[in-house]
């Protein structure tokens, strides 16, 4: 298939590439598009051959649900069966923004989209970009991350072109991505509302607009053999270069210790600004120590340039959990599938 690139600068200056995309999407076609946390692969969420048509593209399992993008409220009531107080709380106070909450859906969702849960995504971006292609499709757009099922999440066009090209319809190139982390999942469909995925909405934001929120175990611990994920994505493998990871949790001195003590070929370490001086293996660097913001903006790119220098083994530099930094080790944890040595 071919795959166009549309370049939209902005809503204003490419109002042309962009109802292009829409038409797309309108006429059930798979349009990667940005948003303010990651590129989404989107397609019409109410047309099920055109979300089926997502999973095949990204080569994603079946049972991993979507996210439906929304542009304004008003699409809401047609998609979730009840919207308890503690959501309307939440979007008063983040959306648009980087905020996906899980609620009971309507049978007006397709099973495609659900995975055949009870439950749906739902999620209004801050970029004006994807609230503008959503509202000239006319339809709530179902998008997962625009990368190939497995690999990092893509934060530039480029990233998605690398992942996507002739798989798809068309990408909107329309820069890169803010937070450069996904958004955060929080379920408001049980009694706690709880967080499935932490991301640019941070666990303490949530408490101070709801109190009690709990954290999934999932977040930070690898499931049980045979334990029922609350978000089926928790289950998978997730934003792993190439490379076989490992995740070093220890201060400056003892990080470049053990990296340098088992320099060799194909040796990587993924690591904070601070850490470069004292490596003496190849590095690339997530950002500043103290910086999550920095850290989730830069660590996707981060992983796939470790891809493309061929690294075999990277040593990556725990973050810490704080804020925004809990999202970044939890992305670190799933690249390096729970491997971590604590020094
Ligand atoms: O920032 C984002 O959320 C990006 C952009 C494109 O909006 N999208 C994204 O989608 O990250 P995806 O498909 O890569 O991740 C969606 C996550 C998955 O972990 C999935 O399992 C979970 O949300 N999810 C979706 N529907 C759910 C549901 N009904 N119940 C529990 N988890 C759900
Ligand atoms: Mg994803």
């Amino acid at each position: 298939m071919e795959t166009k690139i549309l370049k939209v600068a902005s809503i204003f200056e490419n109002p042309d590439e962009l109802q292009q995309a829409a038409d797309i999407l309108a006429q059930g076609g798979l349009v990667a598009f940005p948003t303010e946390t990651v590129y989404g692969l989107g397609a019409n969420g109410l047309n099920e051959d055109a979300v089926r048509a997502i999973y095949r593209a990204k080569g994603r399992p079946s049972d991993n649900p979507l996210i439906l993008h929304i542009c304004d409220m008003e699409m809401l009531p047609q998609l979730a069966r009840e919207v308890p107080s503690a959501a309307v709380r939440l979007a008063l106070e983040f959306w648009p923004g980087p905020l996906t909450m899980v609620l009971p859906k309507t049978s007006q969702v397709p099973d495609a989209v659900s995975g055949g849960l009870d439950t749906v995504a739902i999620r209004f971006p801050g970029n004006l970009i994807a609230r503008e292609l959503i509202r000239r499709c006319g339809k709530p757009v179902a998008a997962p991350s625009a990368n190939l099922s497995g690999s990092p999440s893509p934060t530039t066009a480029q990233h998605c072109i690398d992942d996507l090209m002739g798989r798809v319809d068309a990408i909107v190139d329309g820069g890169i991505c803010g937070v450069g982390l996904e958004s955060t999942v929080i379920s408001l469909a049980g009694e706690v509302p709880t967080v499935l995925r932490p991301g640019g909405i941070t666990v303490e934001q949530l408490r101070k607009v709801l109190g009690d929120v709990q954290v999934d175990p999932a977040v930070t611990h690898p499931m049980a053999e045979g334990q029922k994920a609350a978000s089926p994505g928790m289950k998978y493998k997730h934003y792993a270069p190439k490379a076989r990871v490992i995740l070093v949790d220890g201060n400056q001195a003892d990080f470049a210790g053990y990296v340098n003590e088992r320099k060799a070929d194909g040796v990587f370490a993924l690591c904070f600004s601070e850490d470069i001086a004292a490596l003496e293996v190849p590095a690339v660097c997530y950002g500043g120590e103290k910086r999550p913001g920095e850290q989730a903006h830069a660590l996707f790119d981060a992983l796939r340039r470790l891809d493309d220098q061929n690294a075999q083994l990277v040593f990556a530099h725990c973050p810490n959990q704080d804020g925004l930094g809990l999202a970044v080790y939890n992305r670190l944890l799933r690249a390096a599938a729970f491997d971590v040595v604590r020094l």
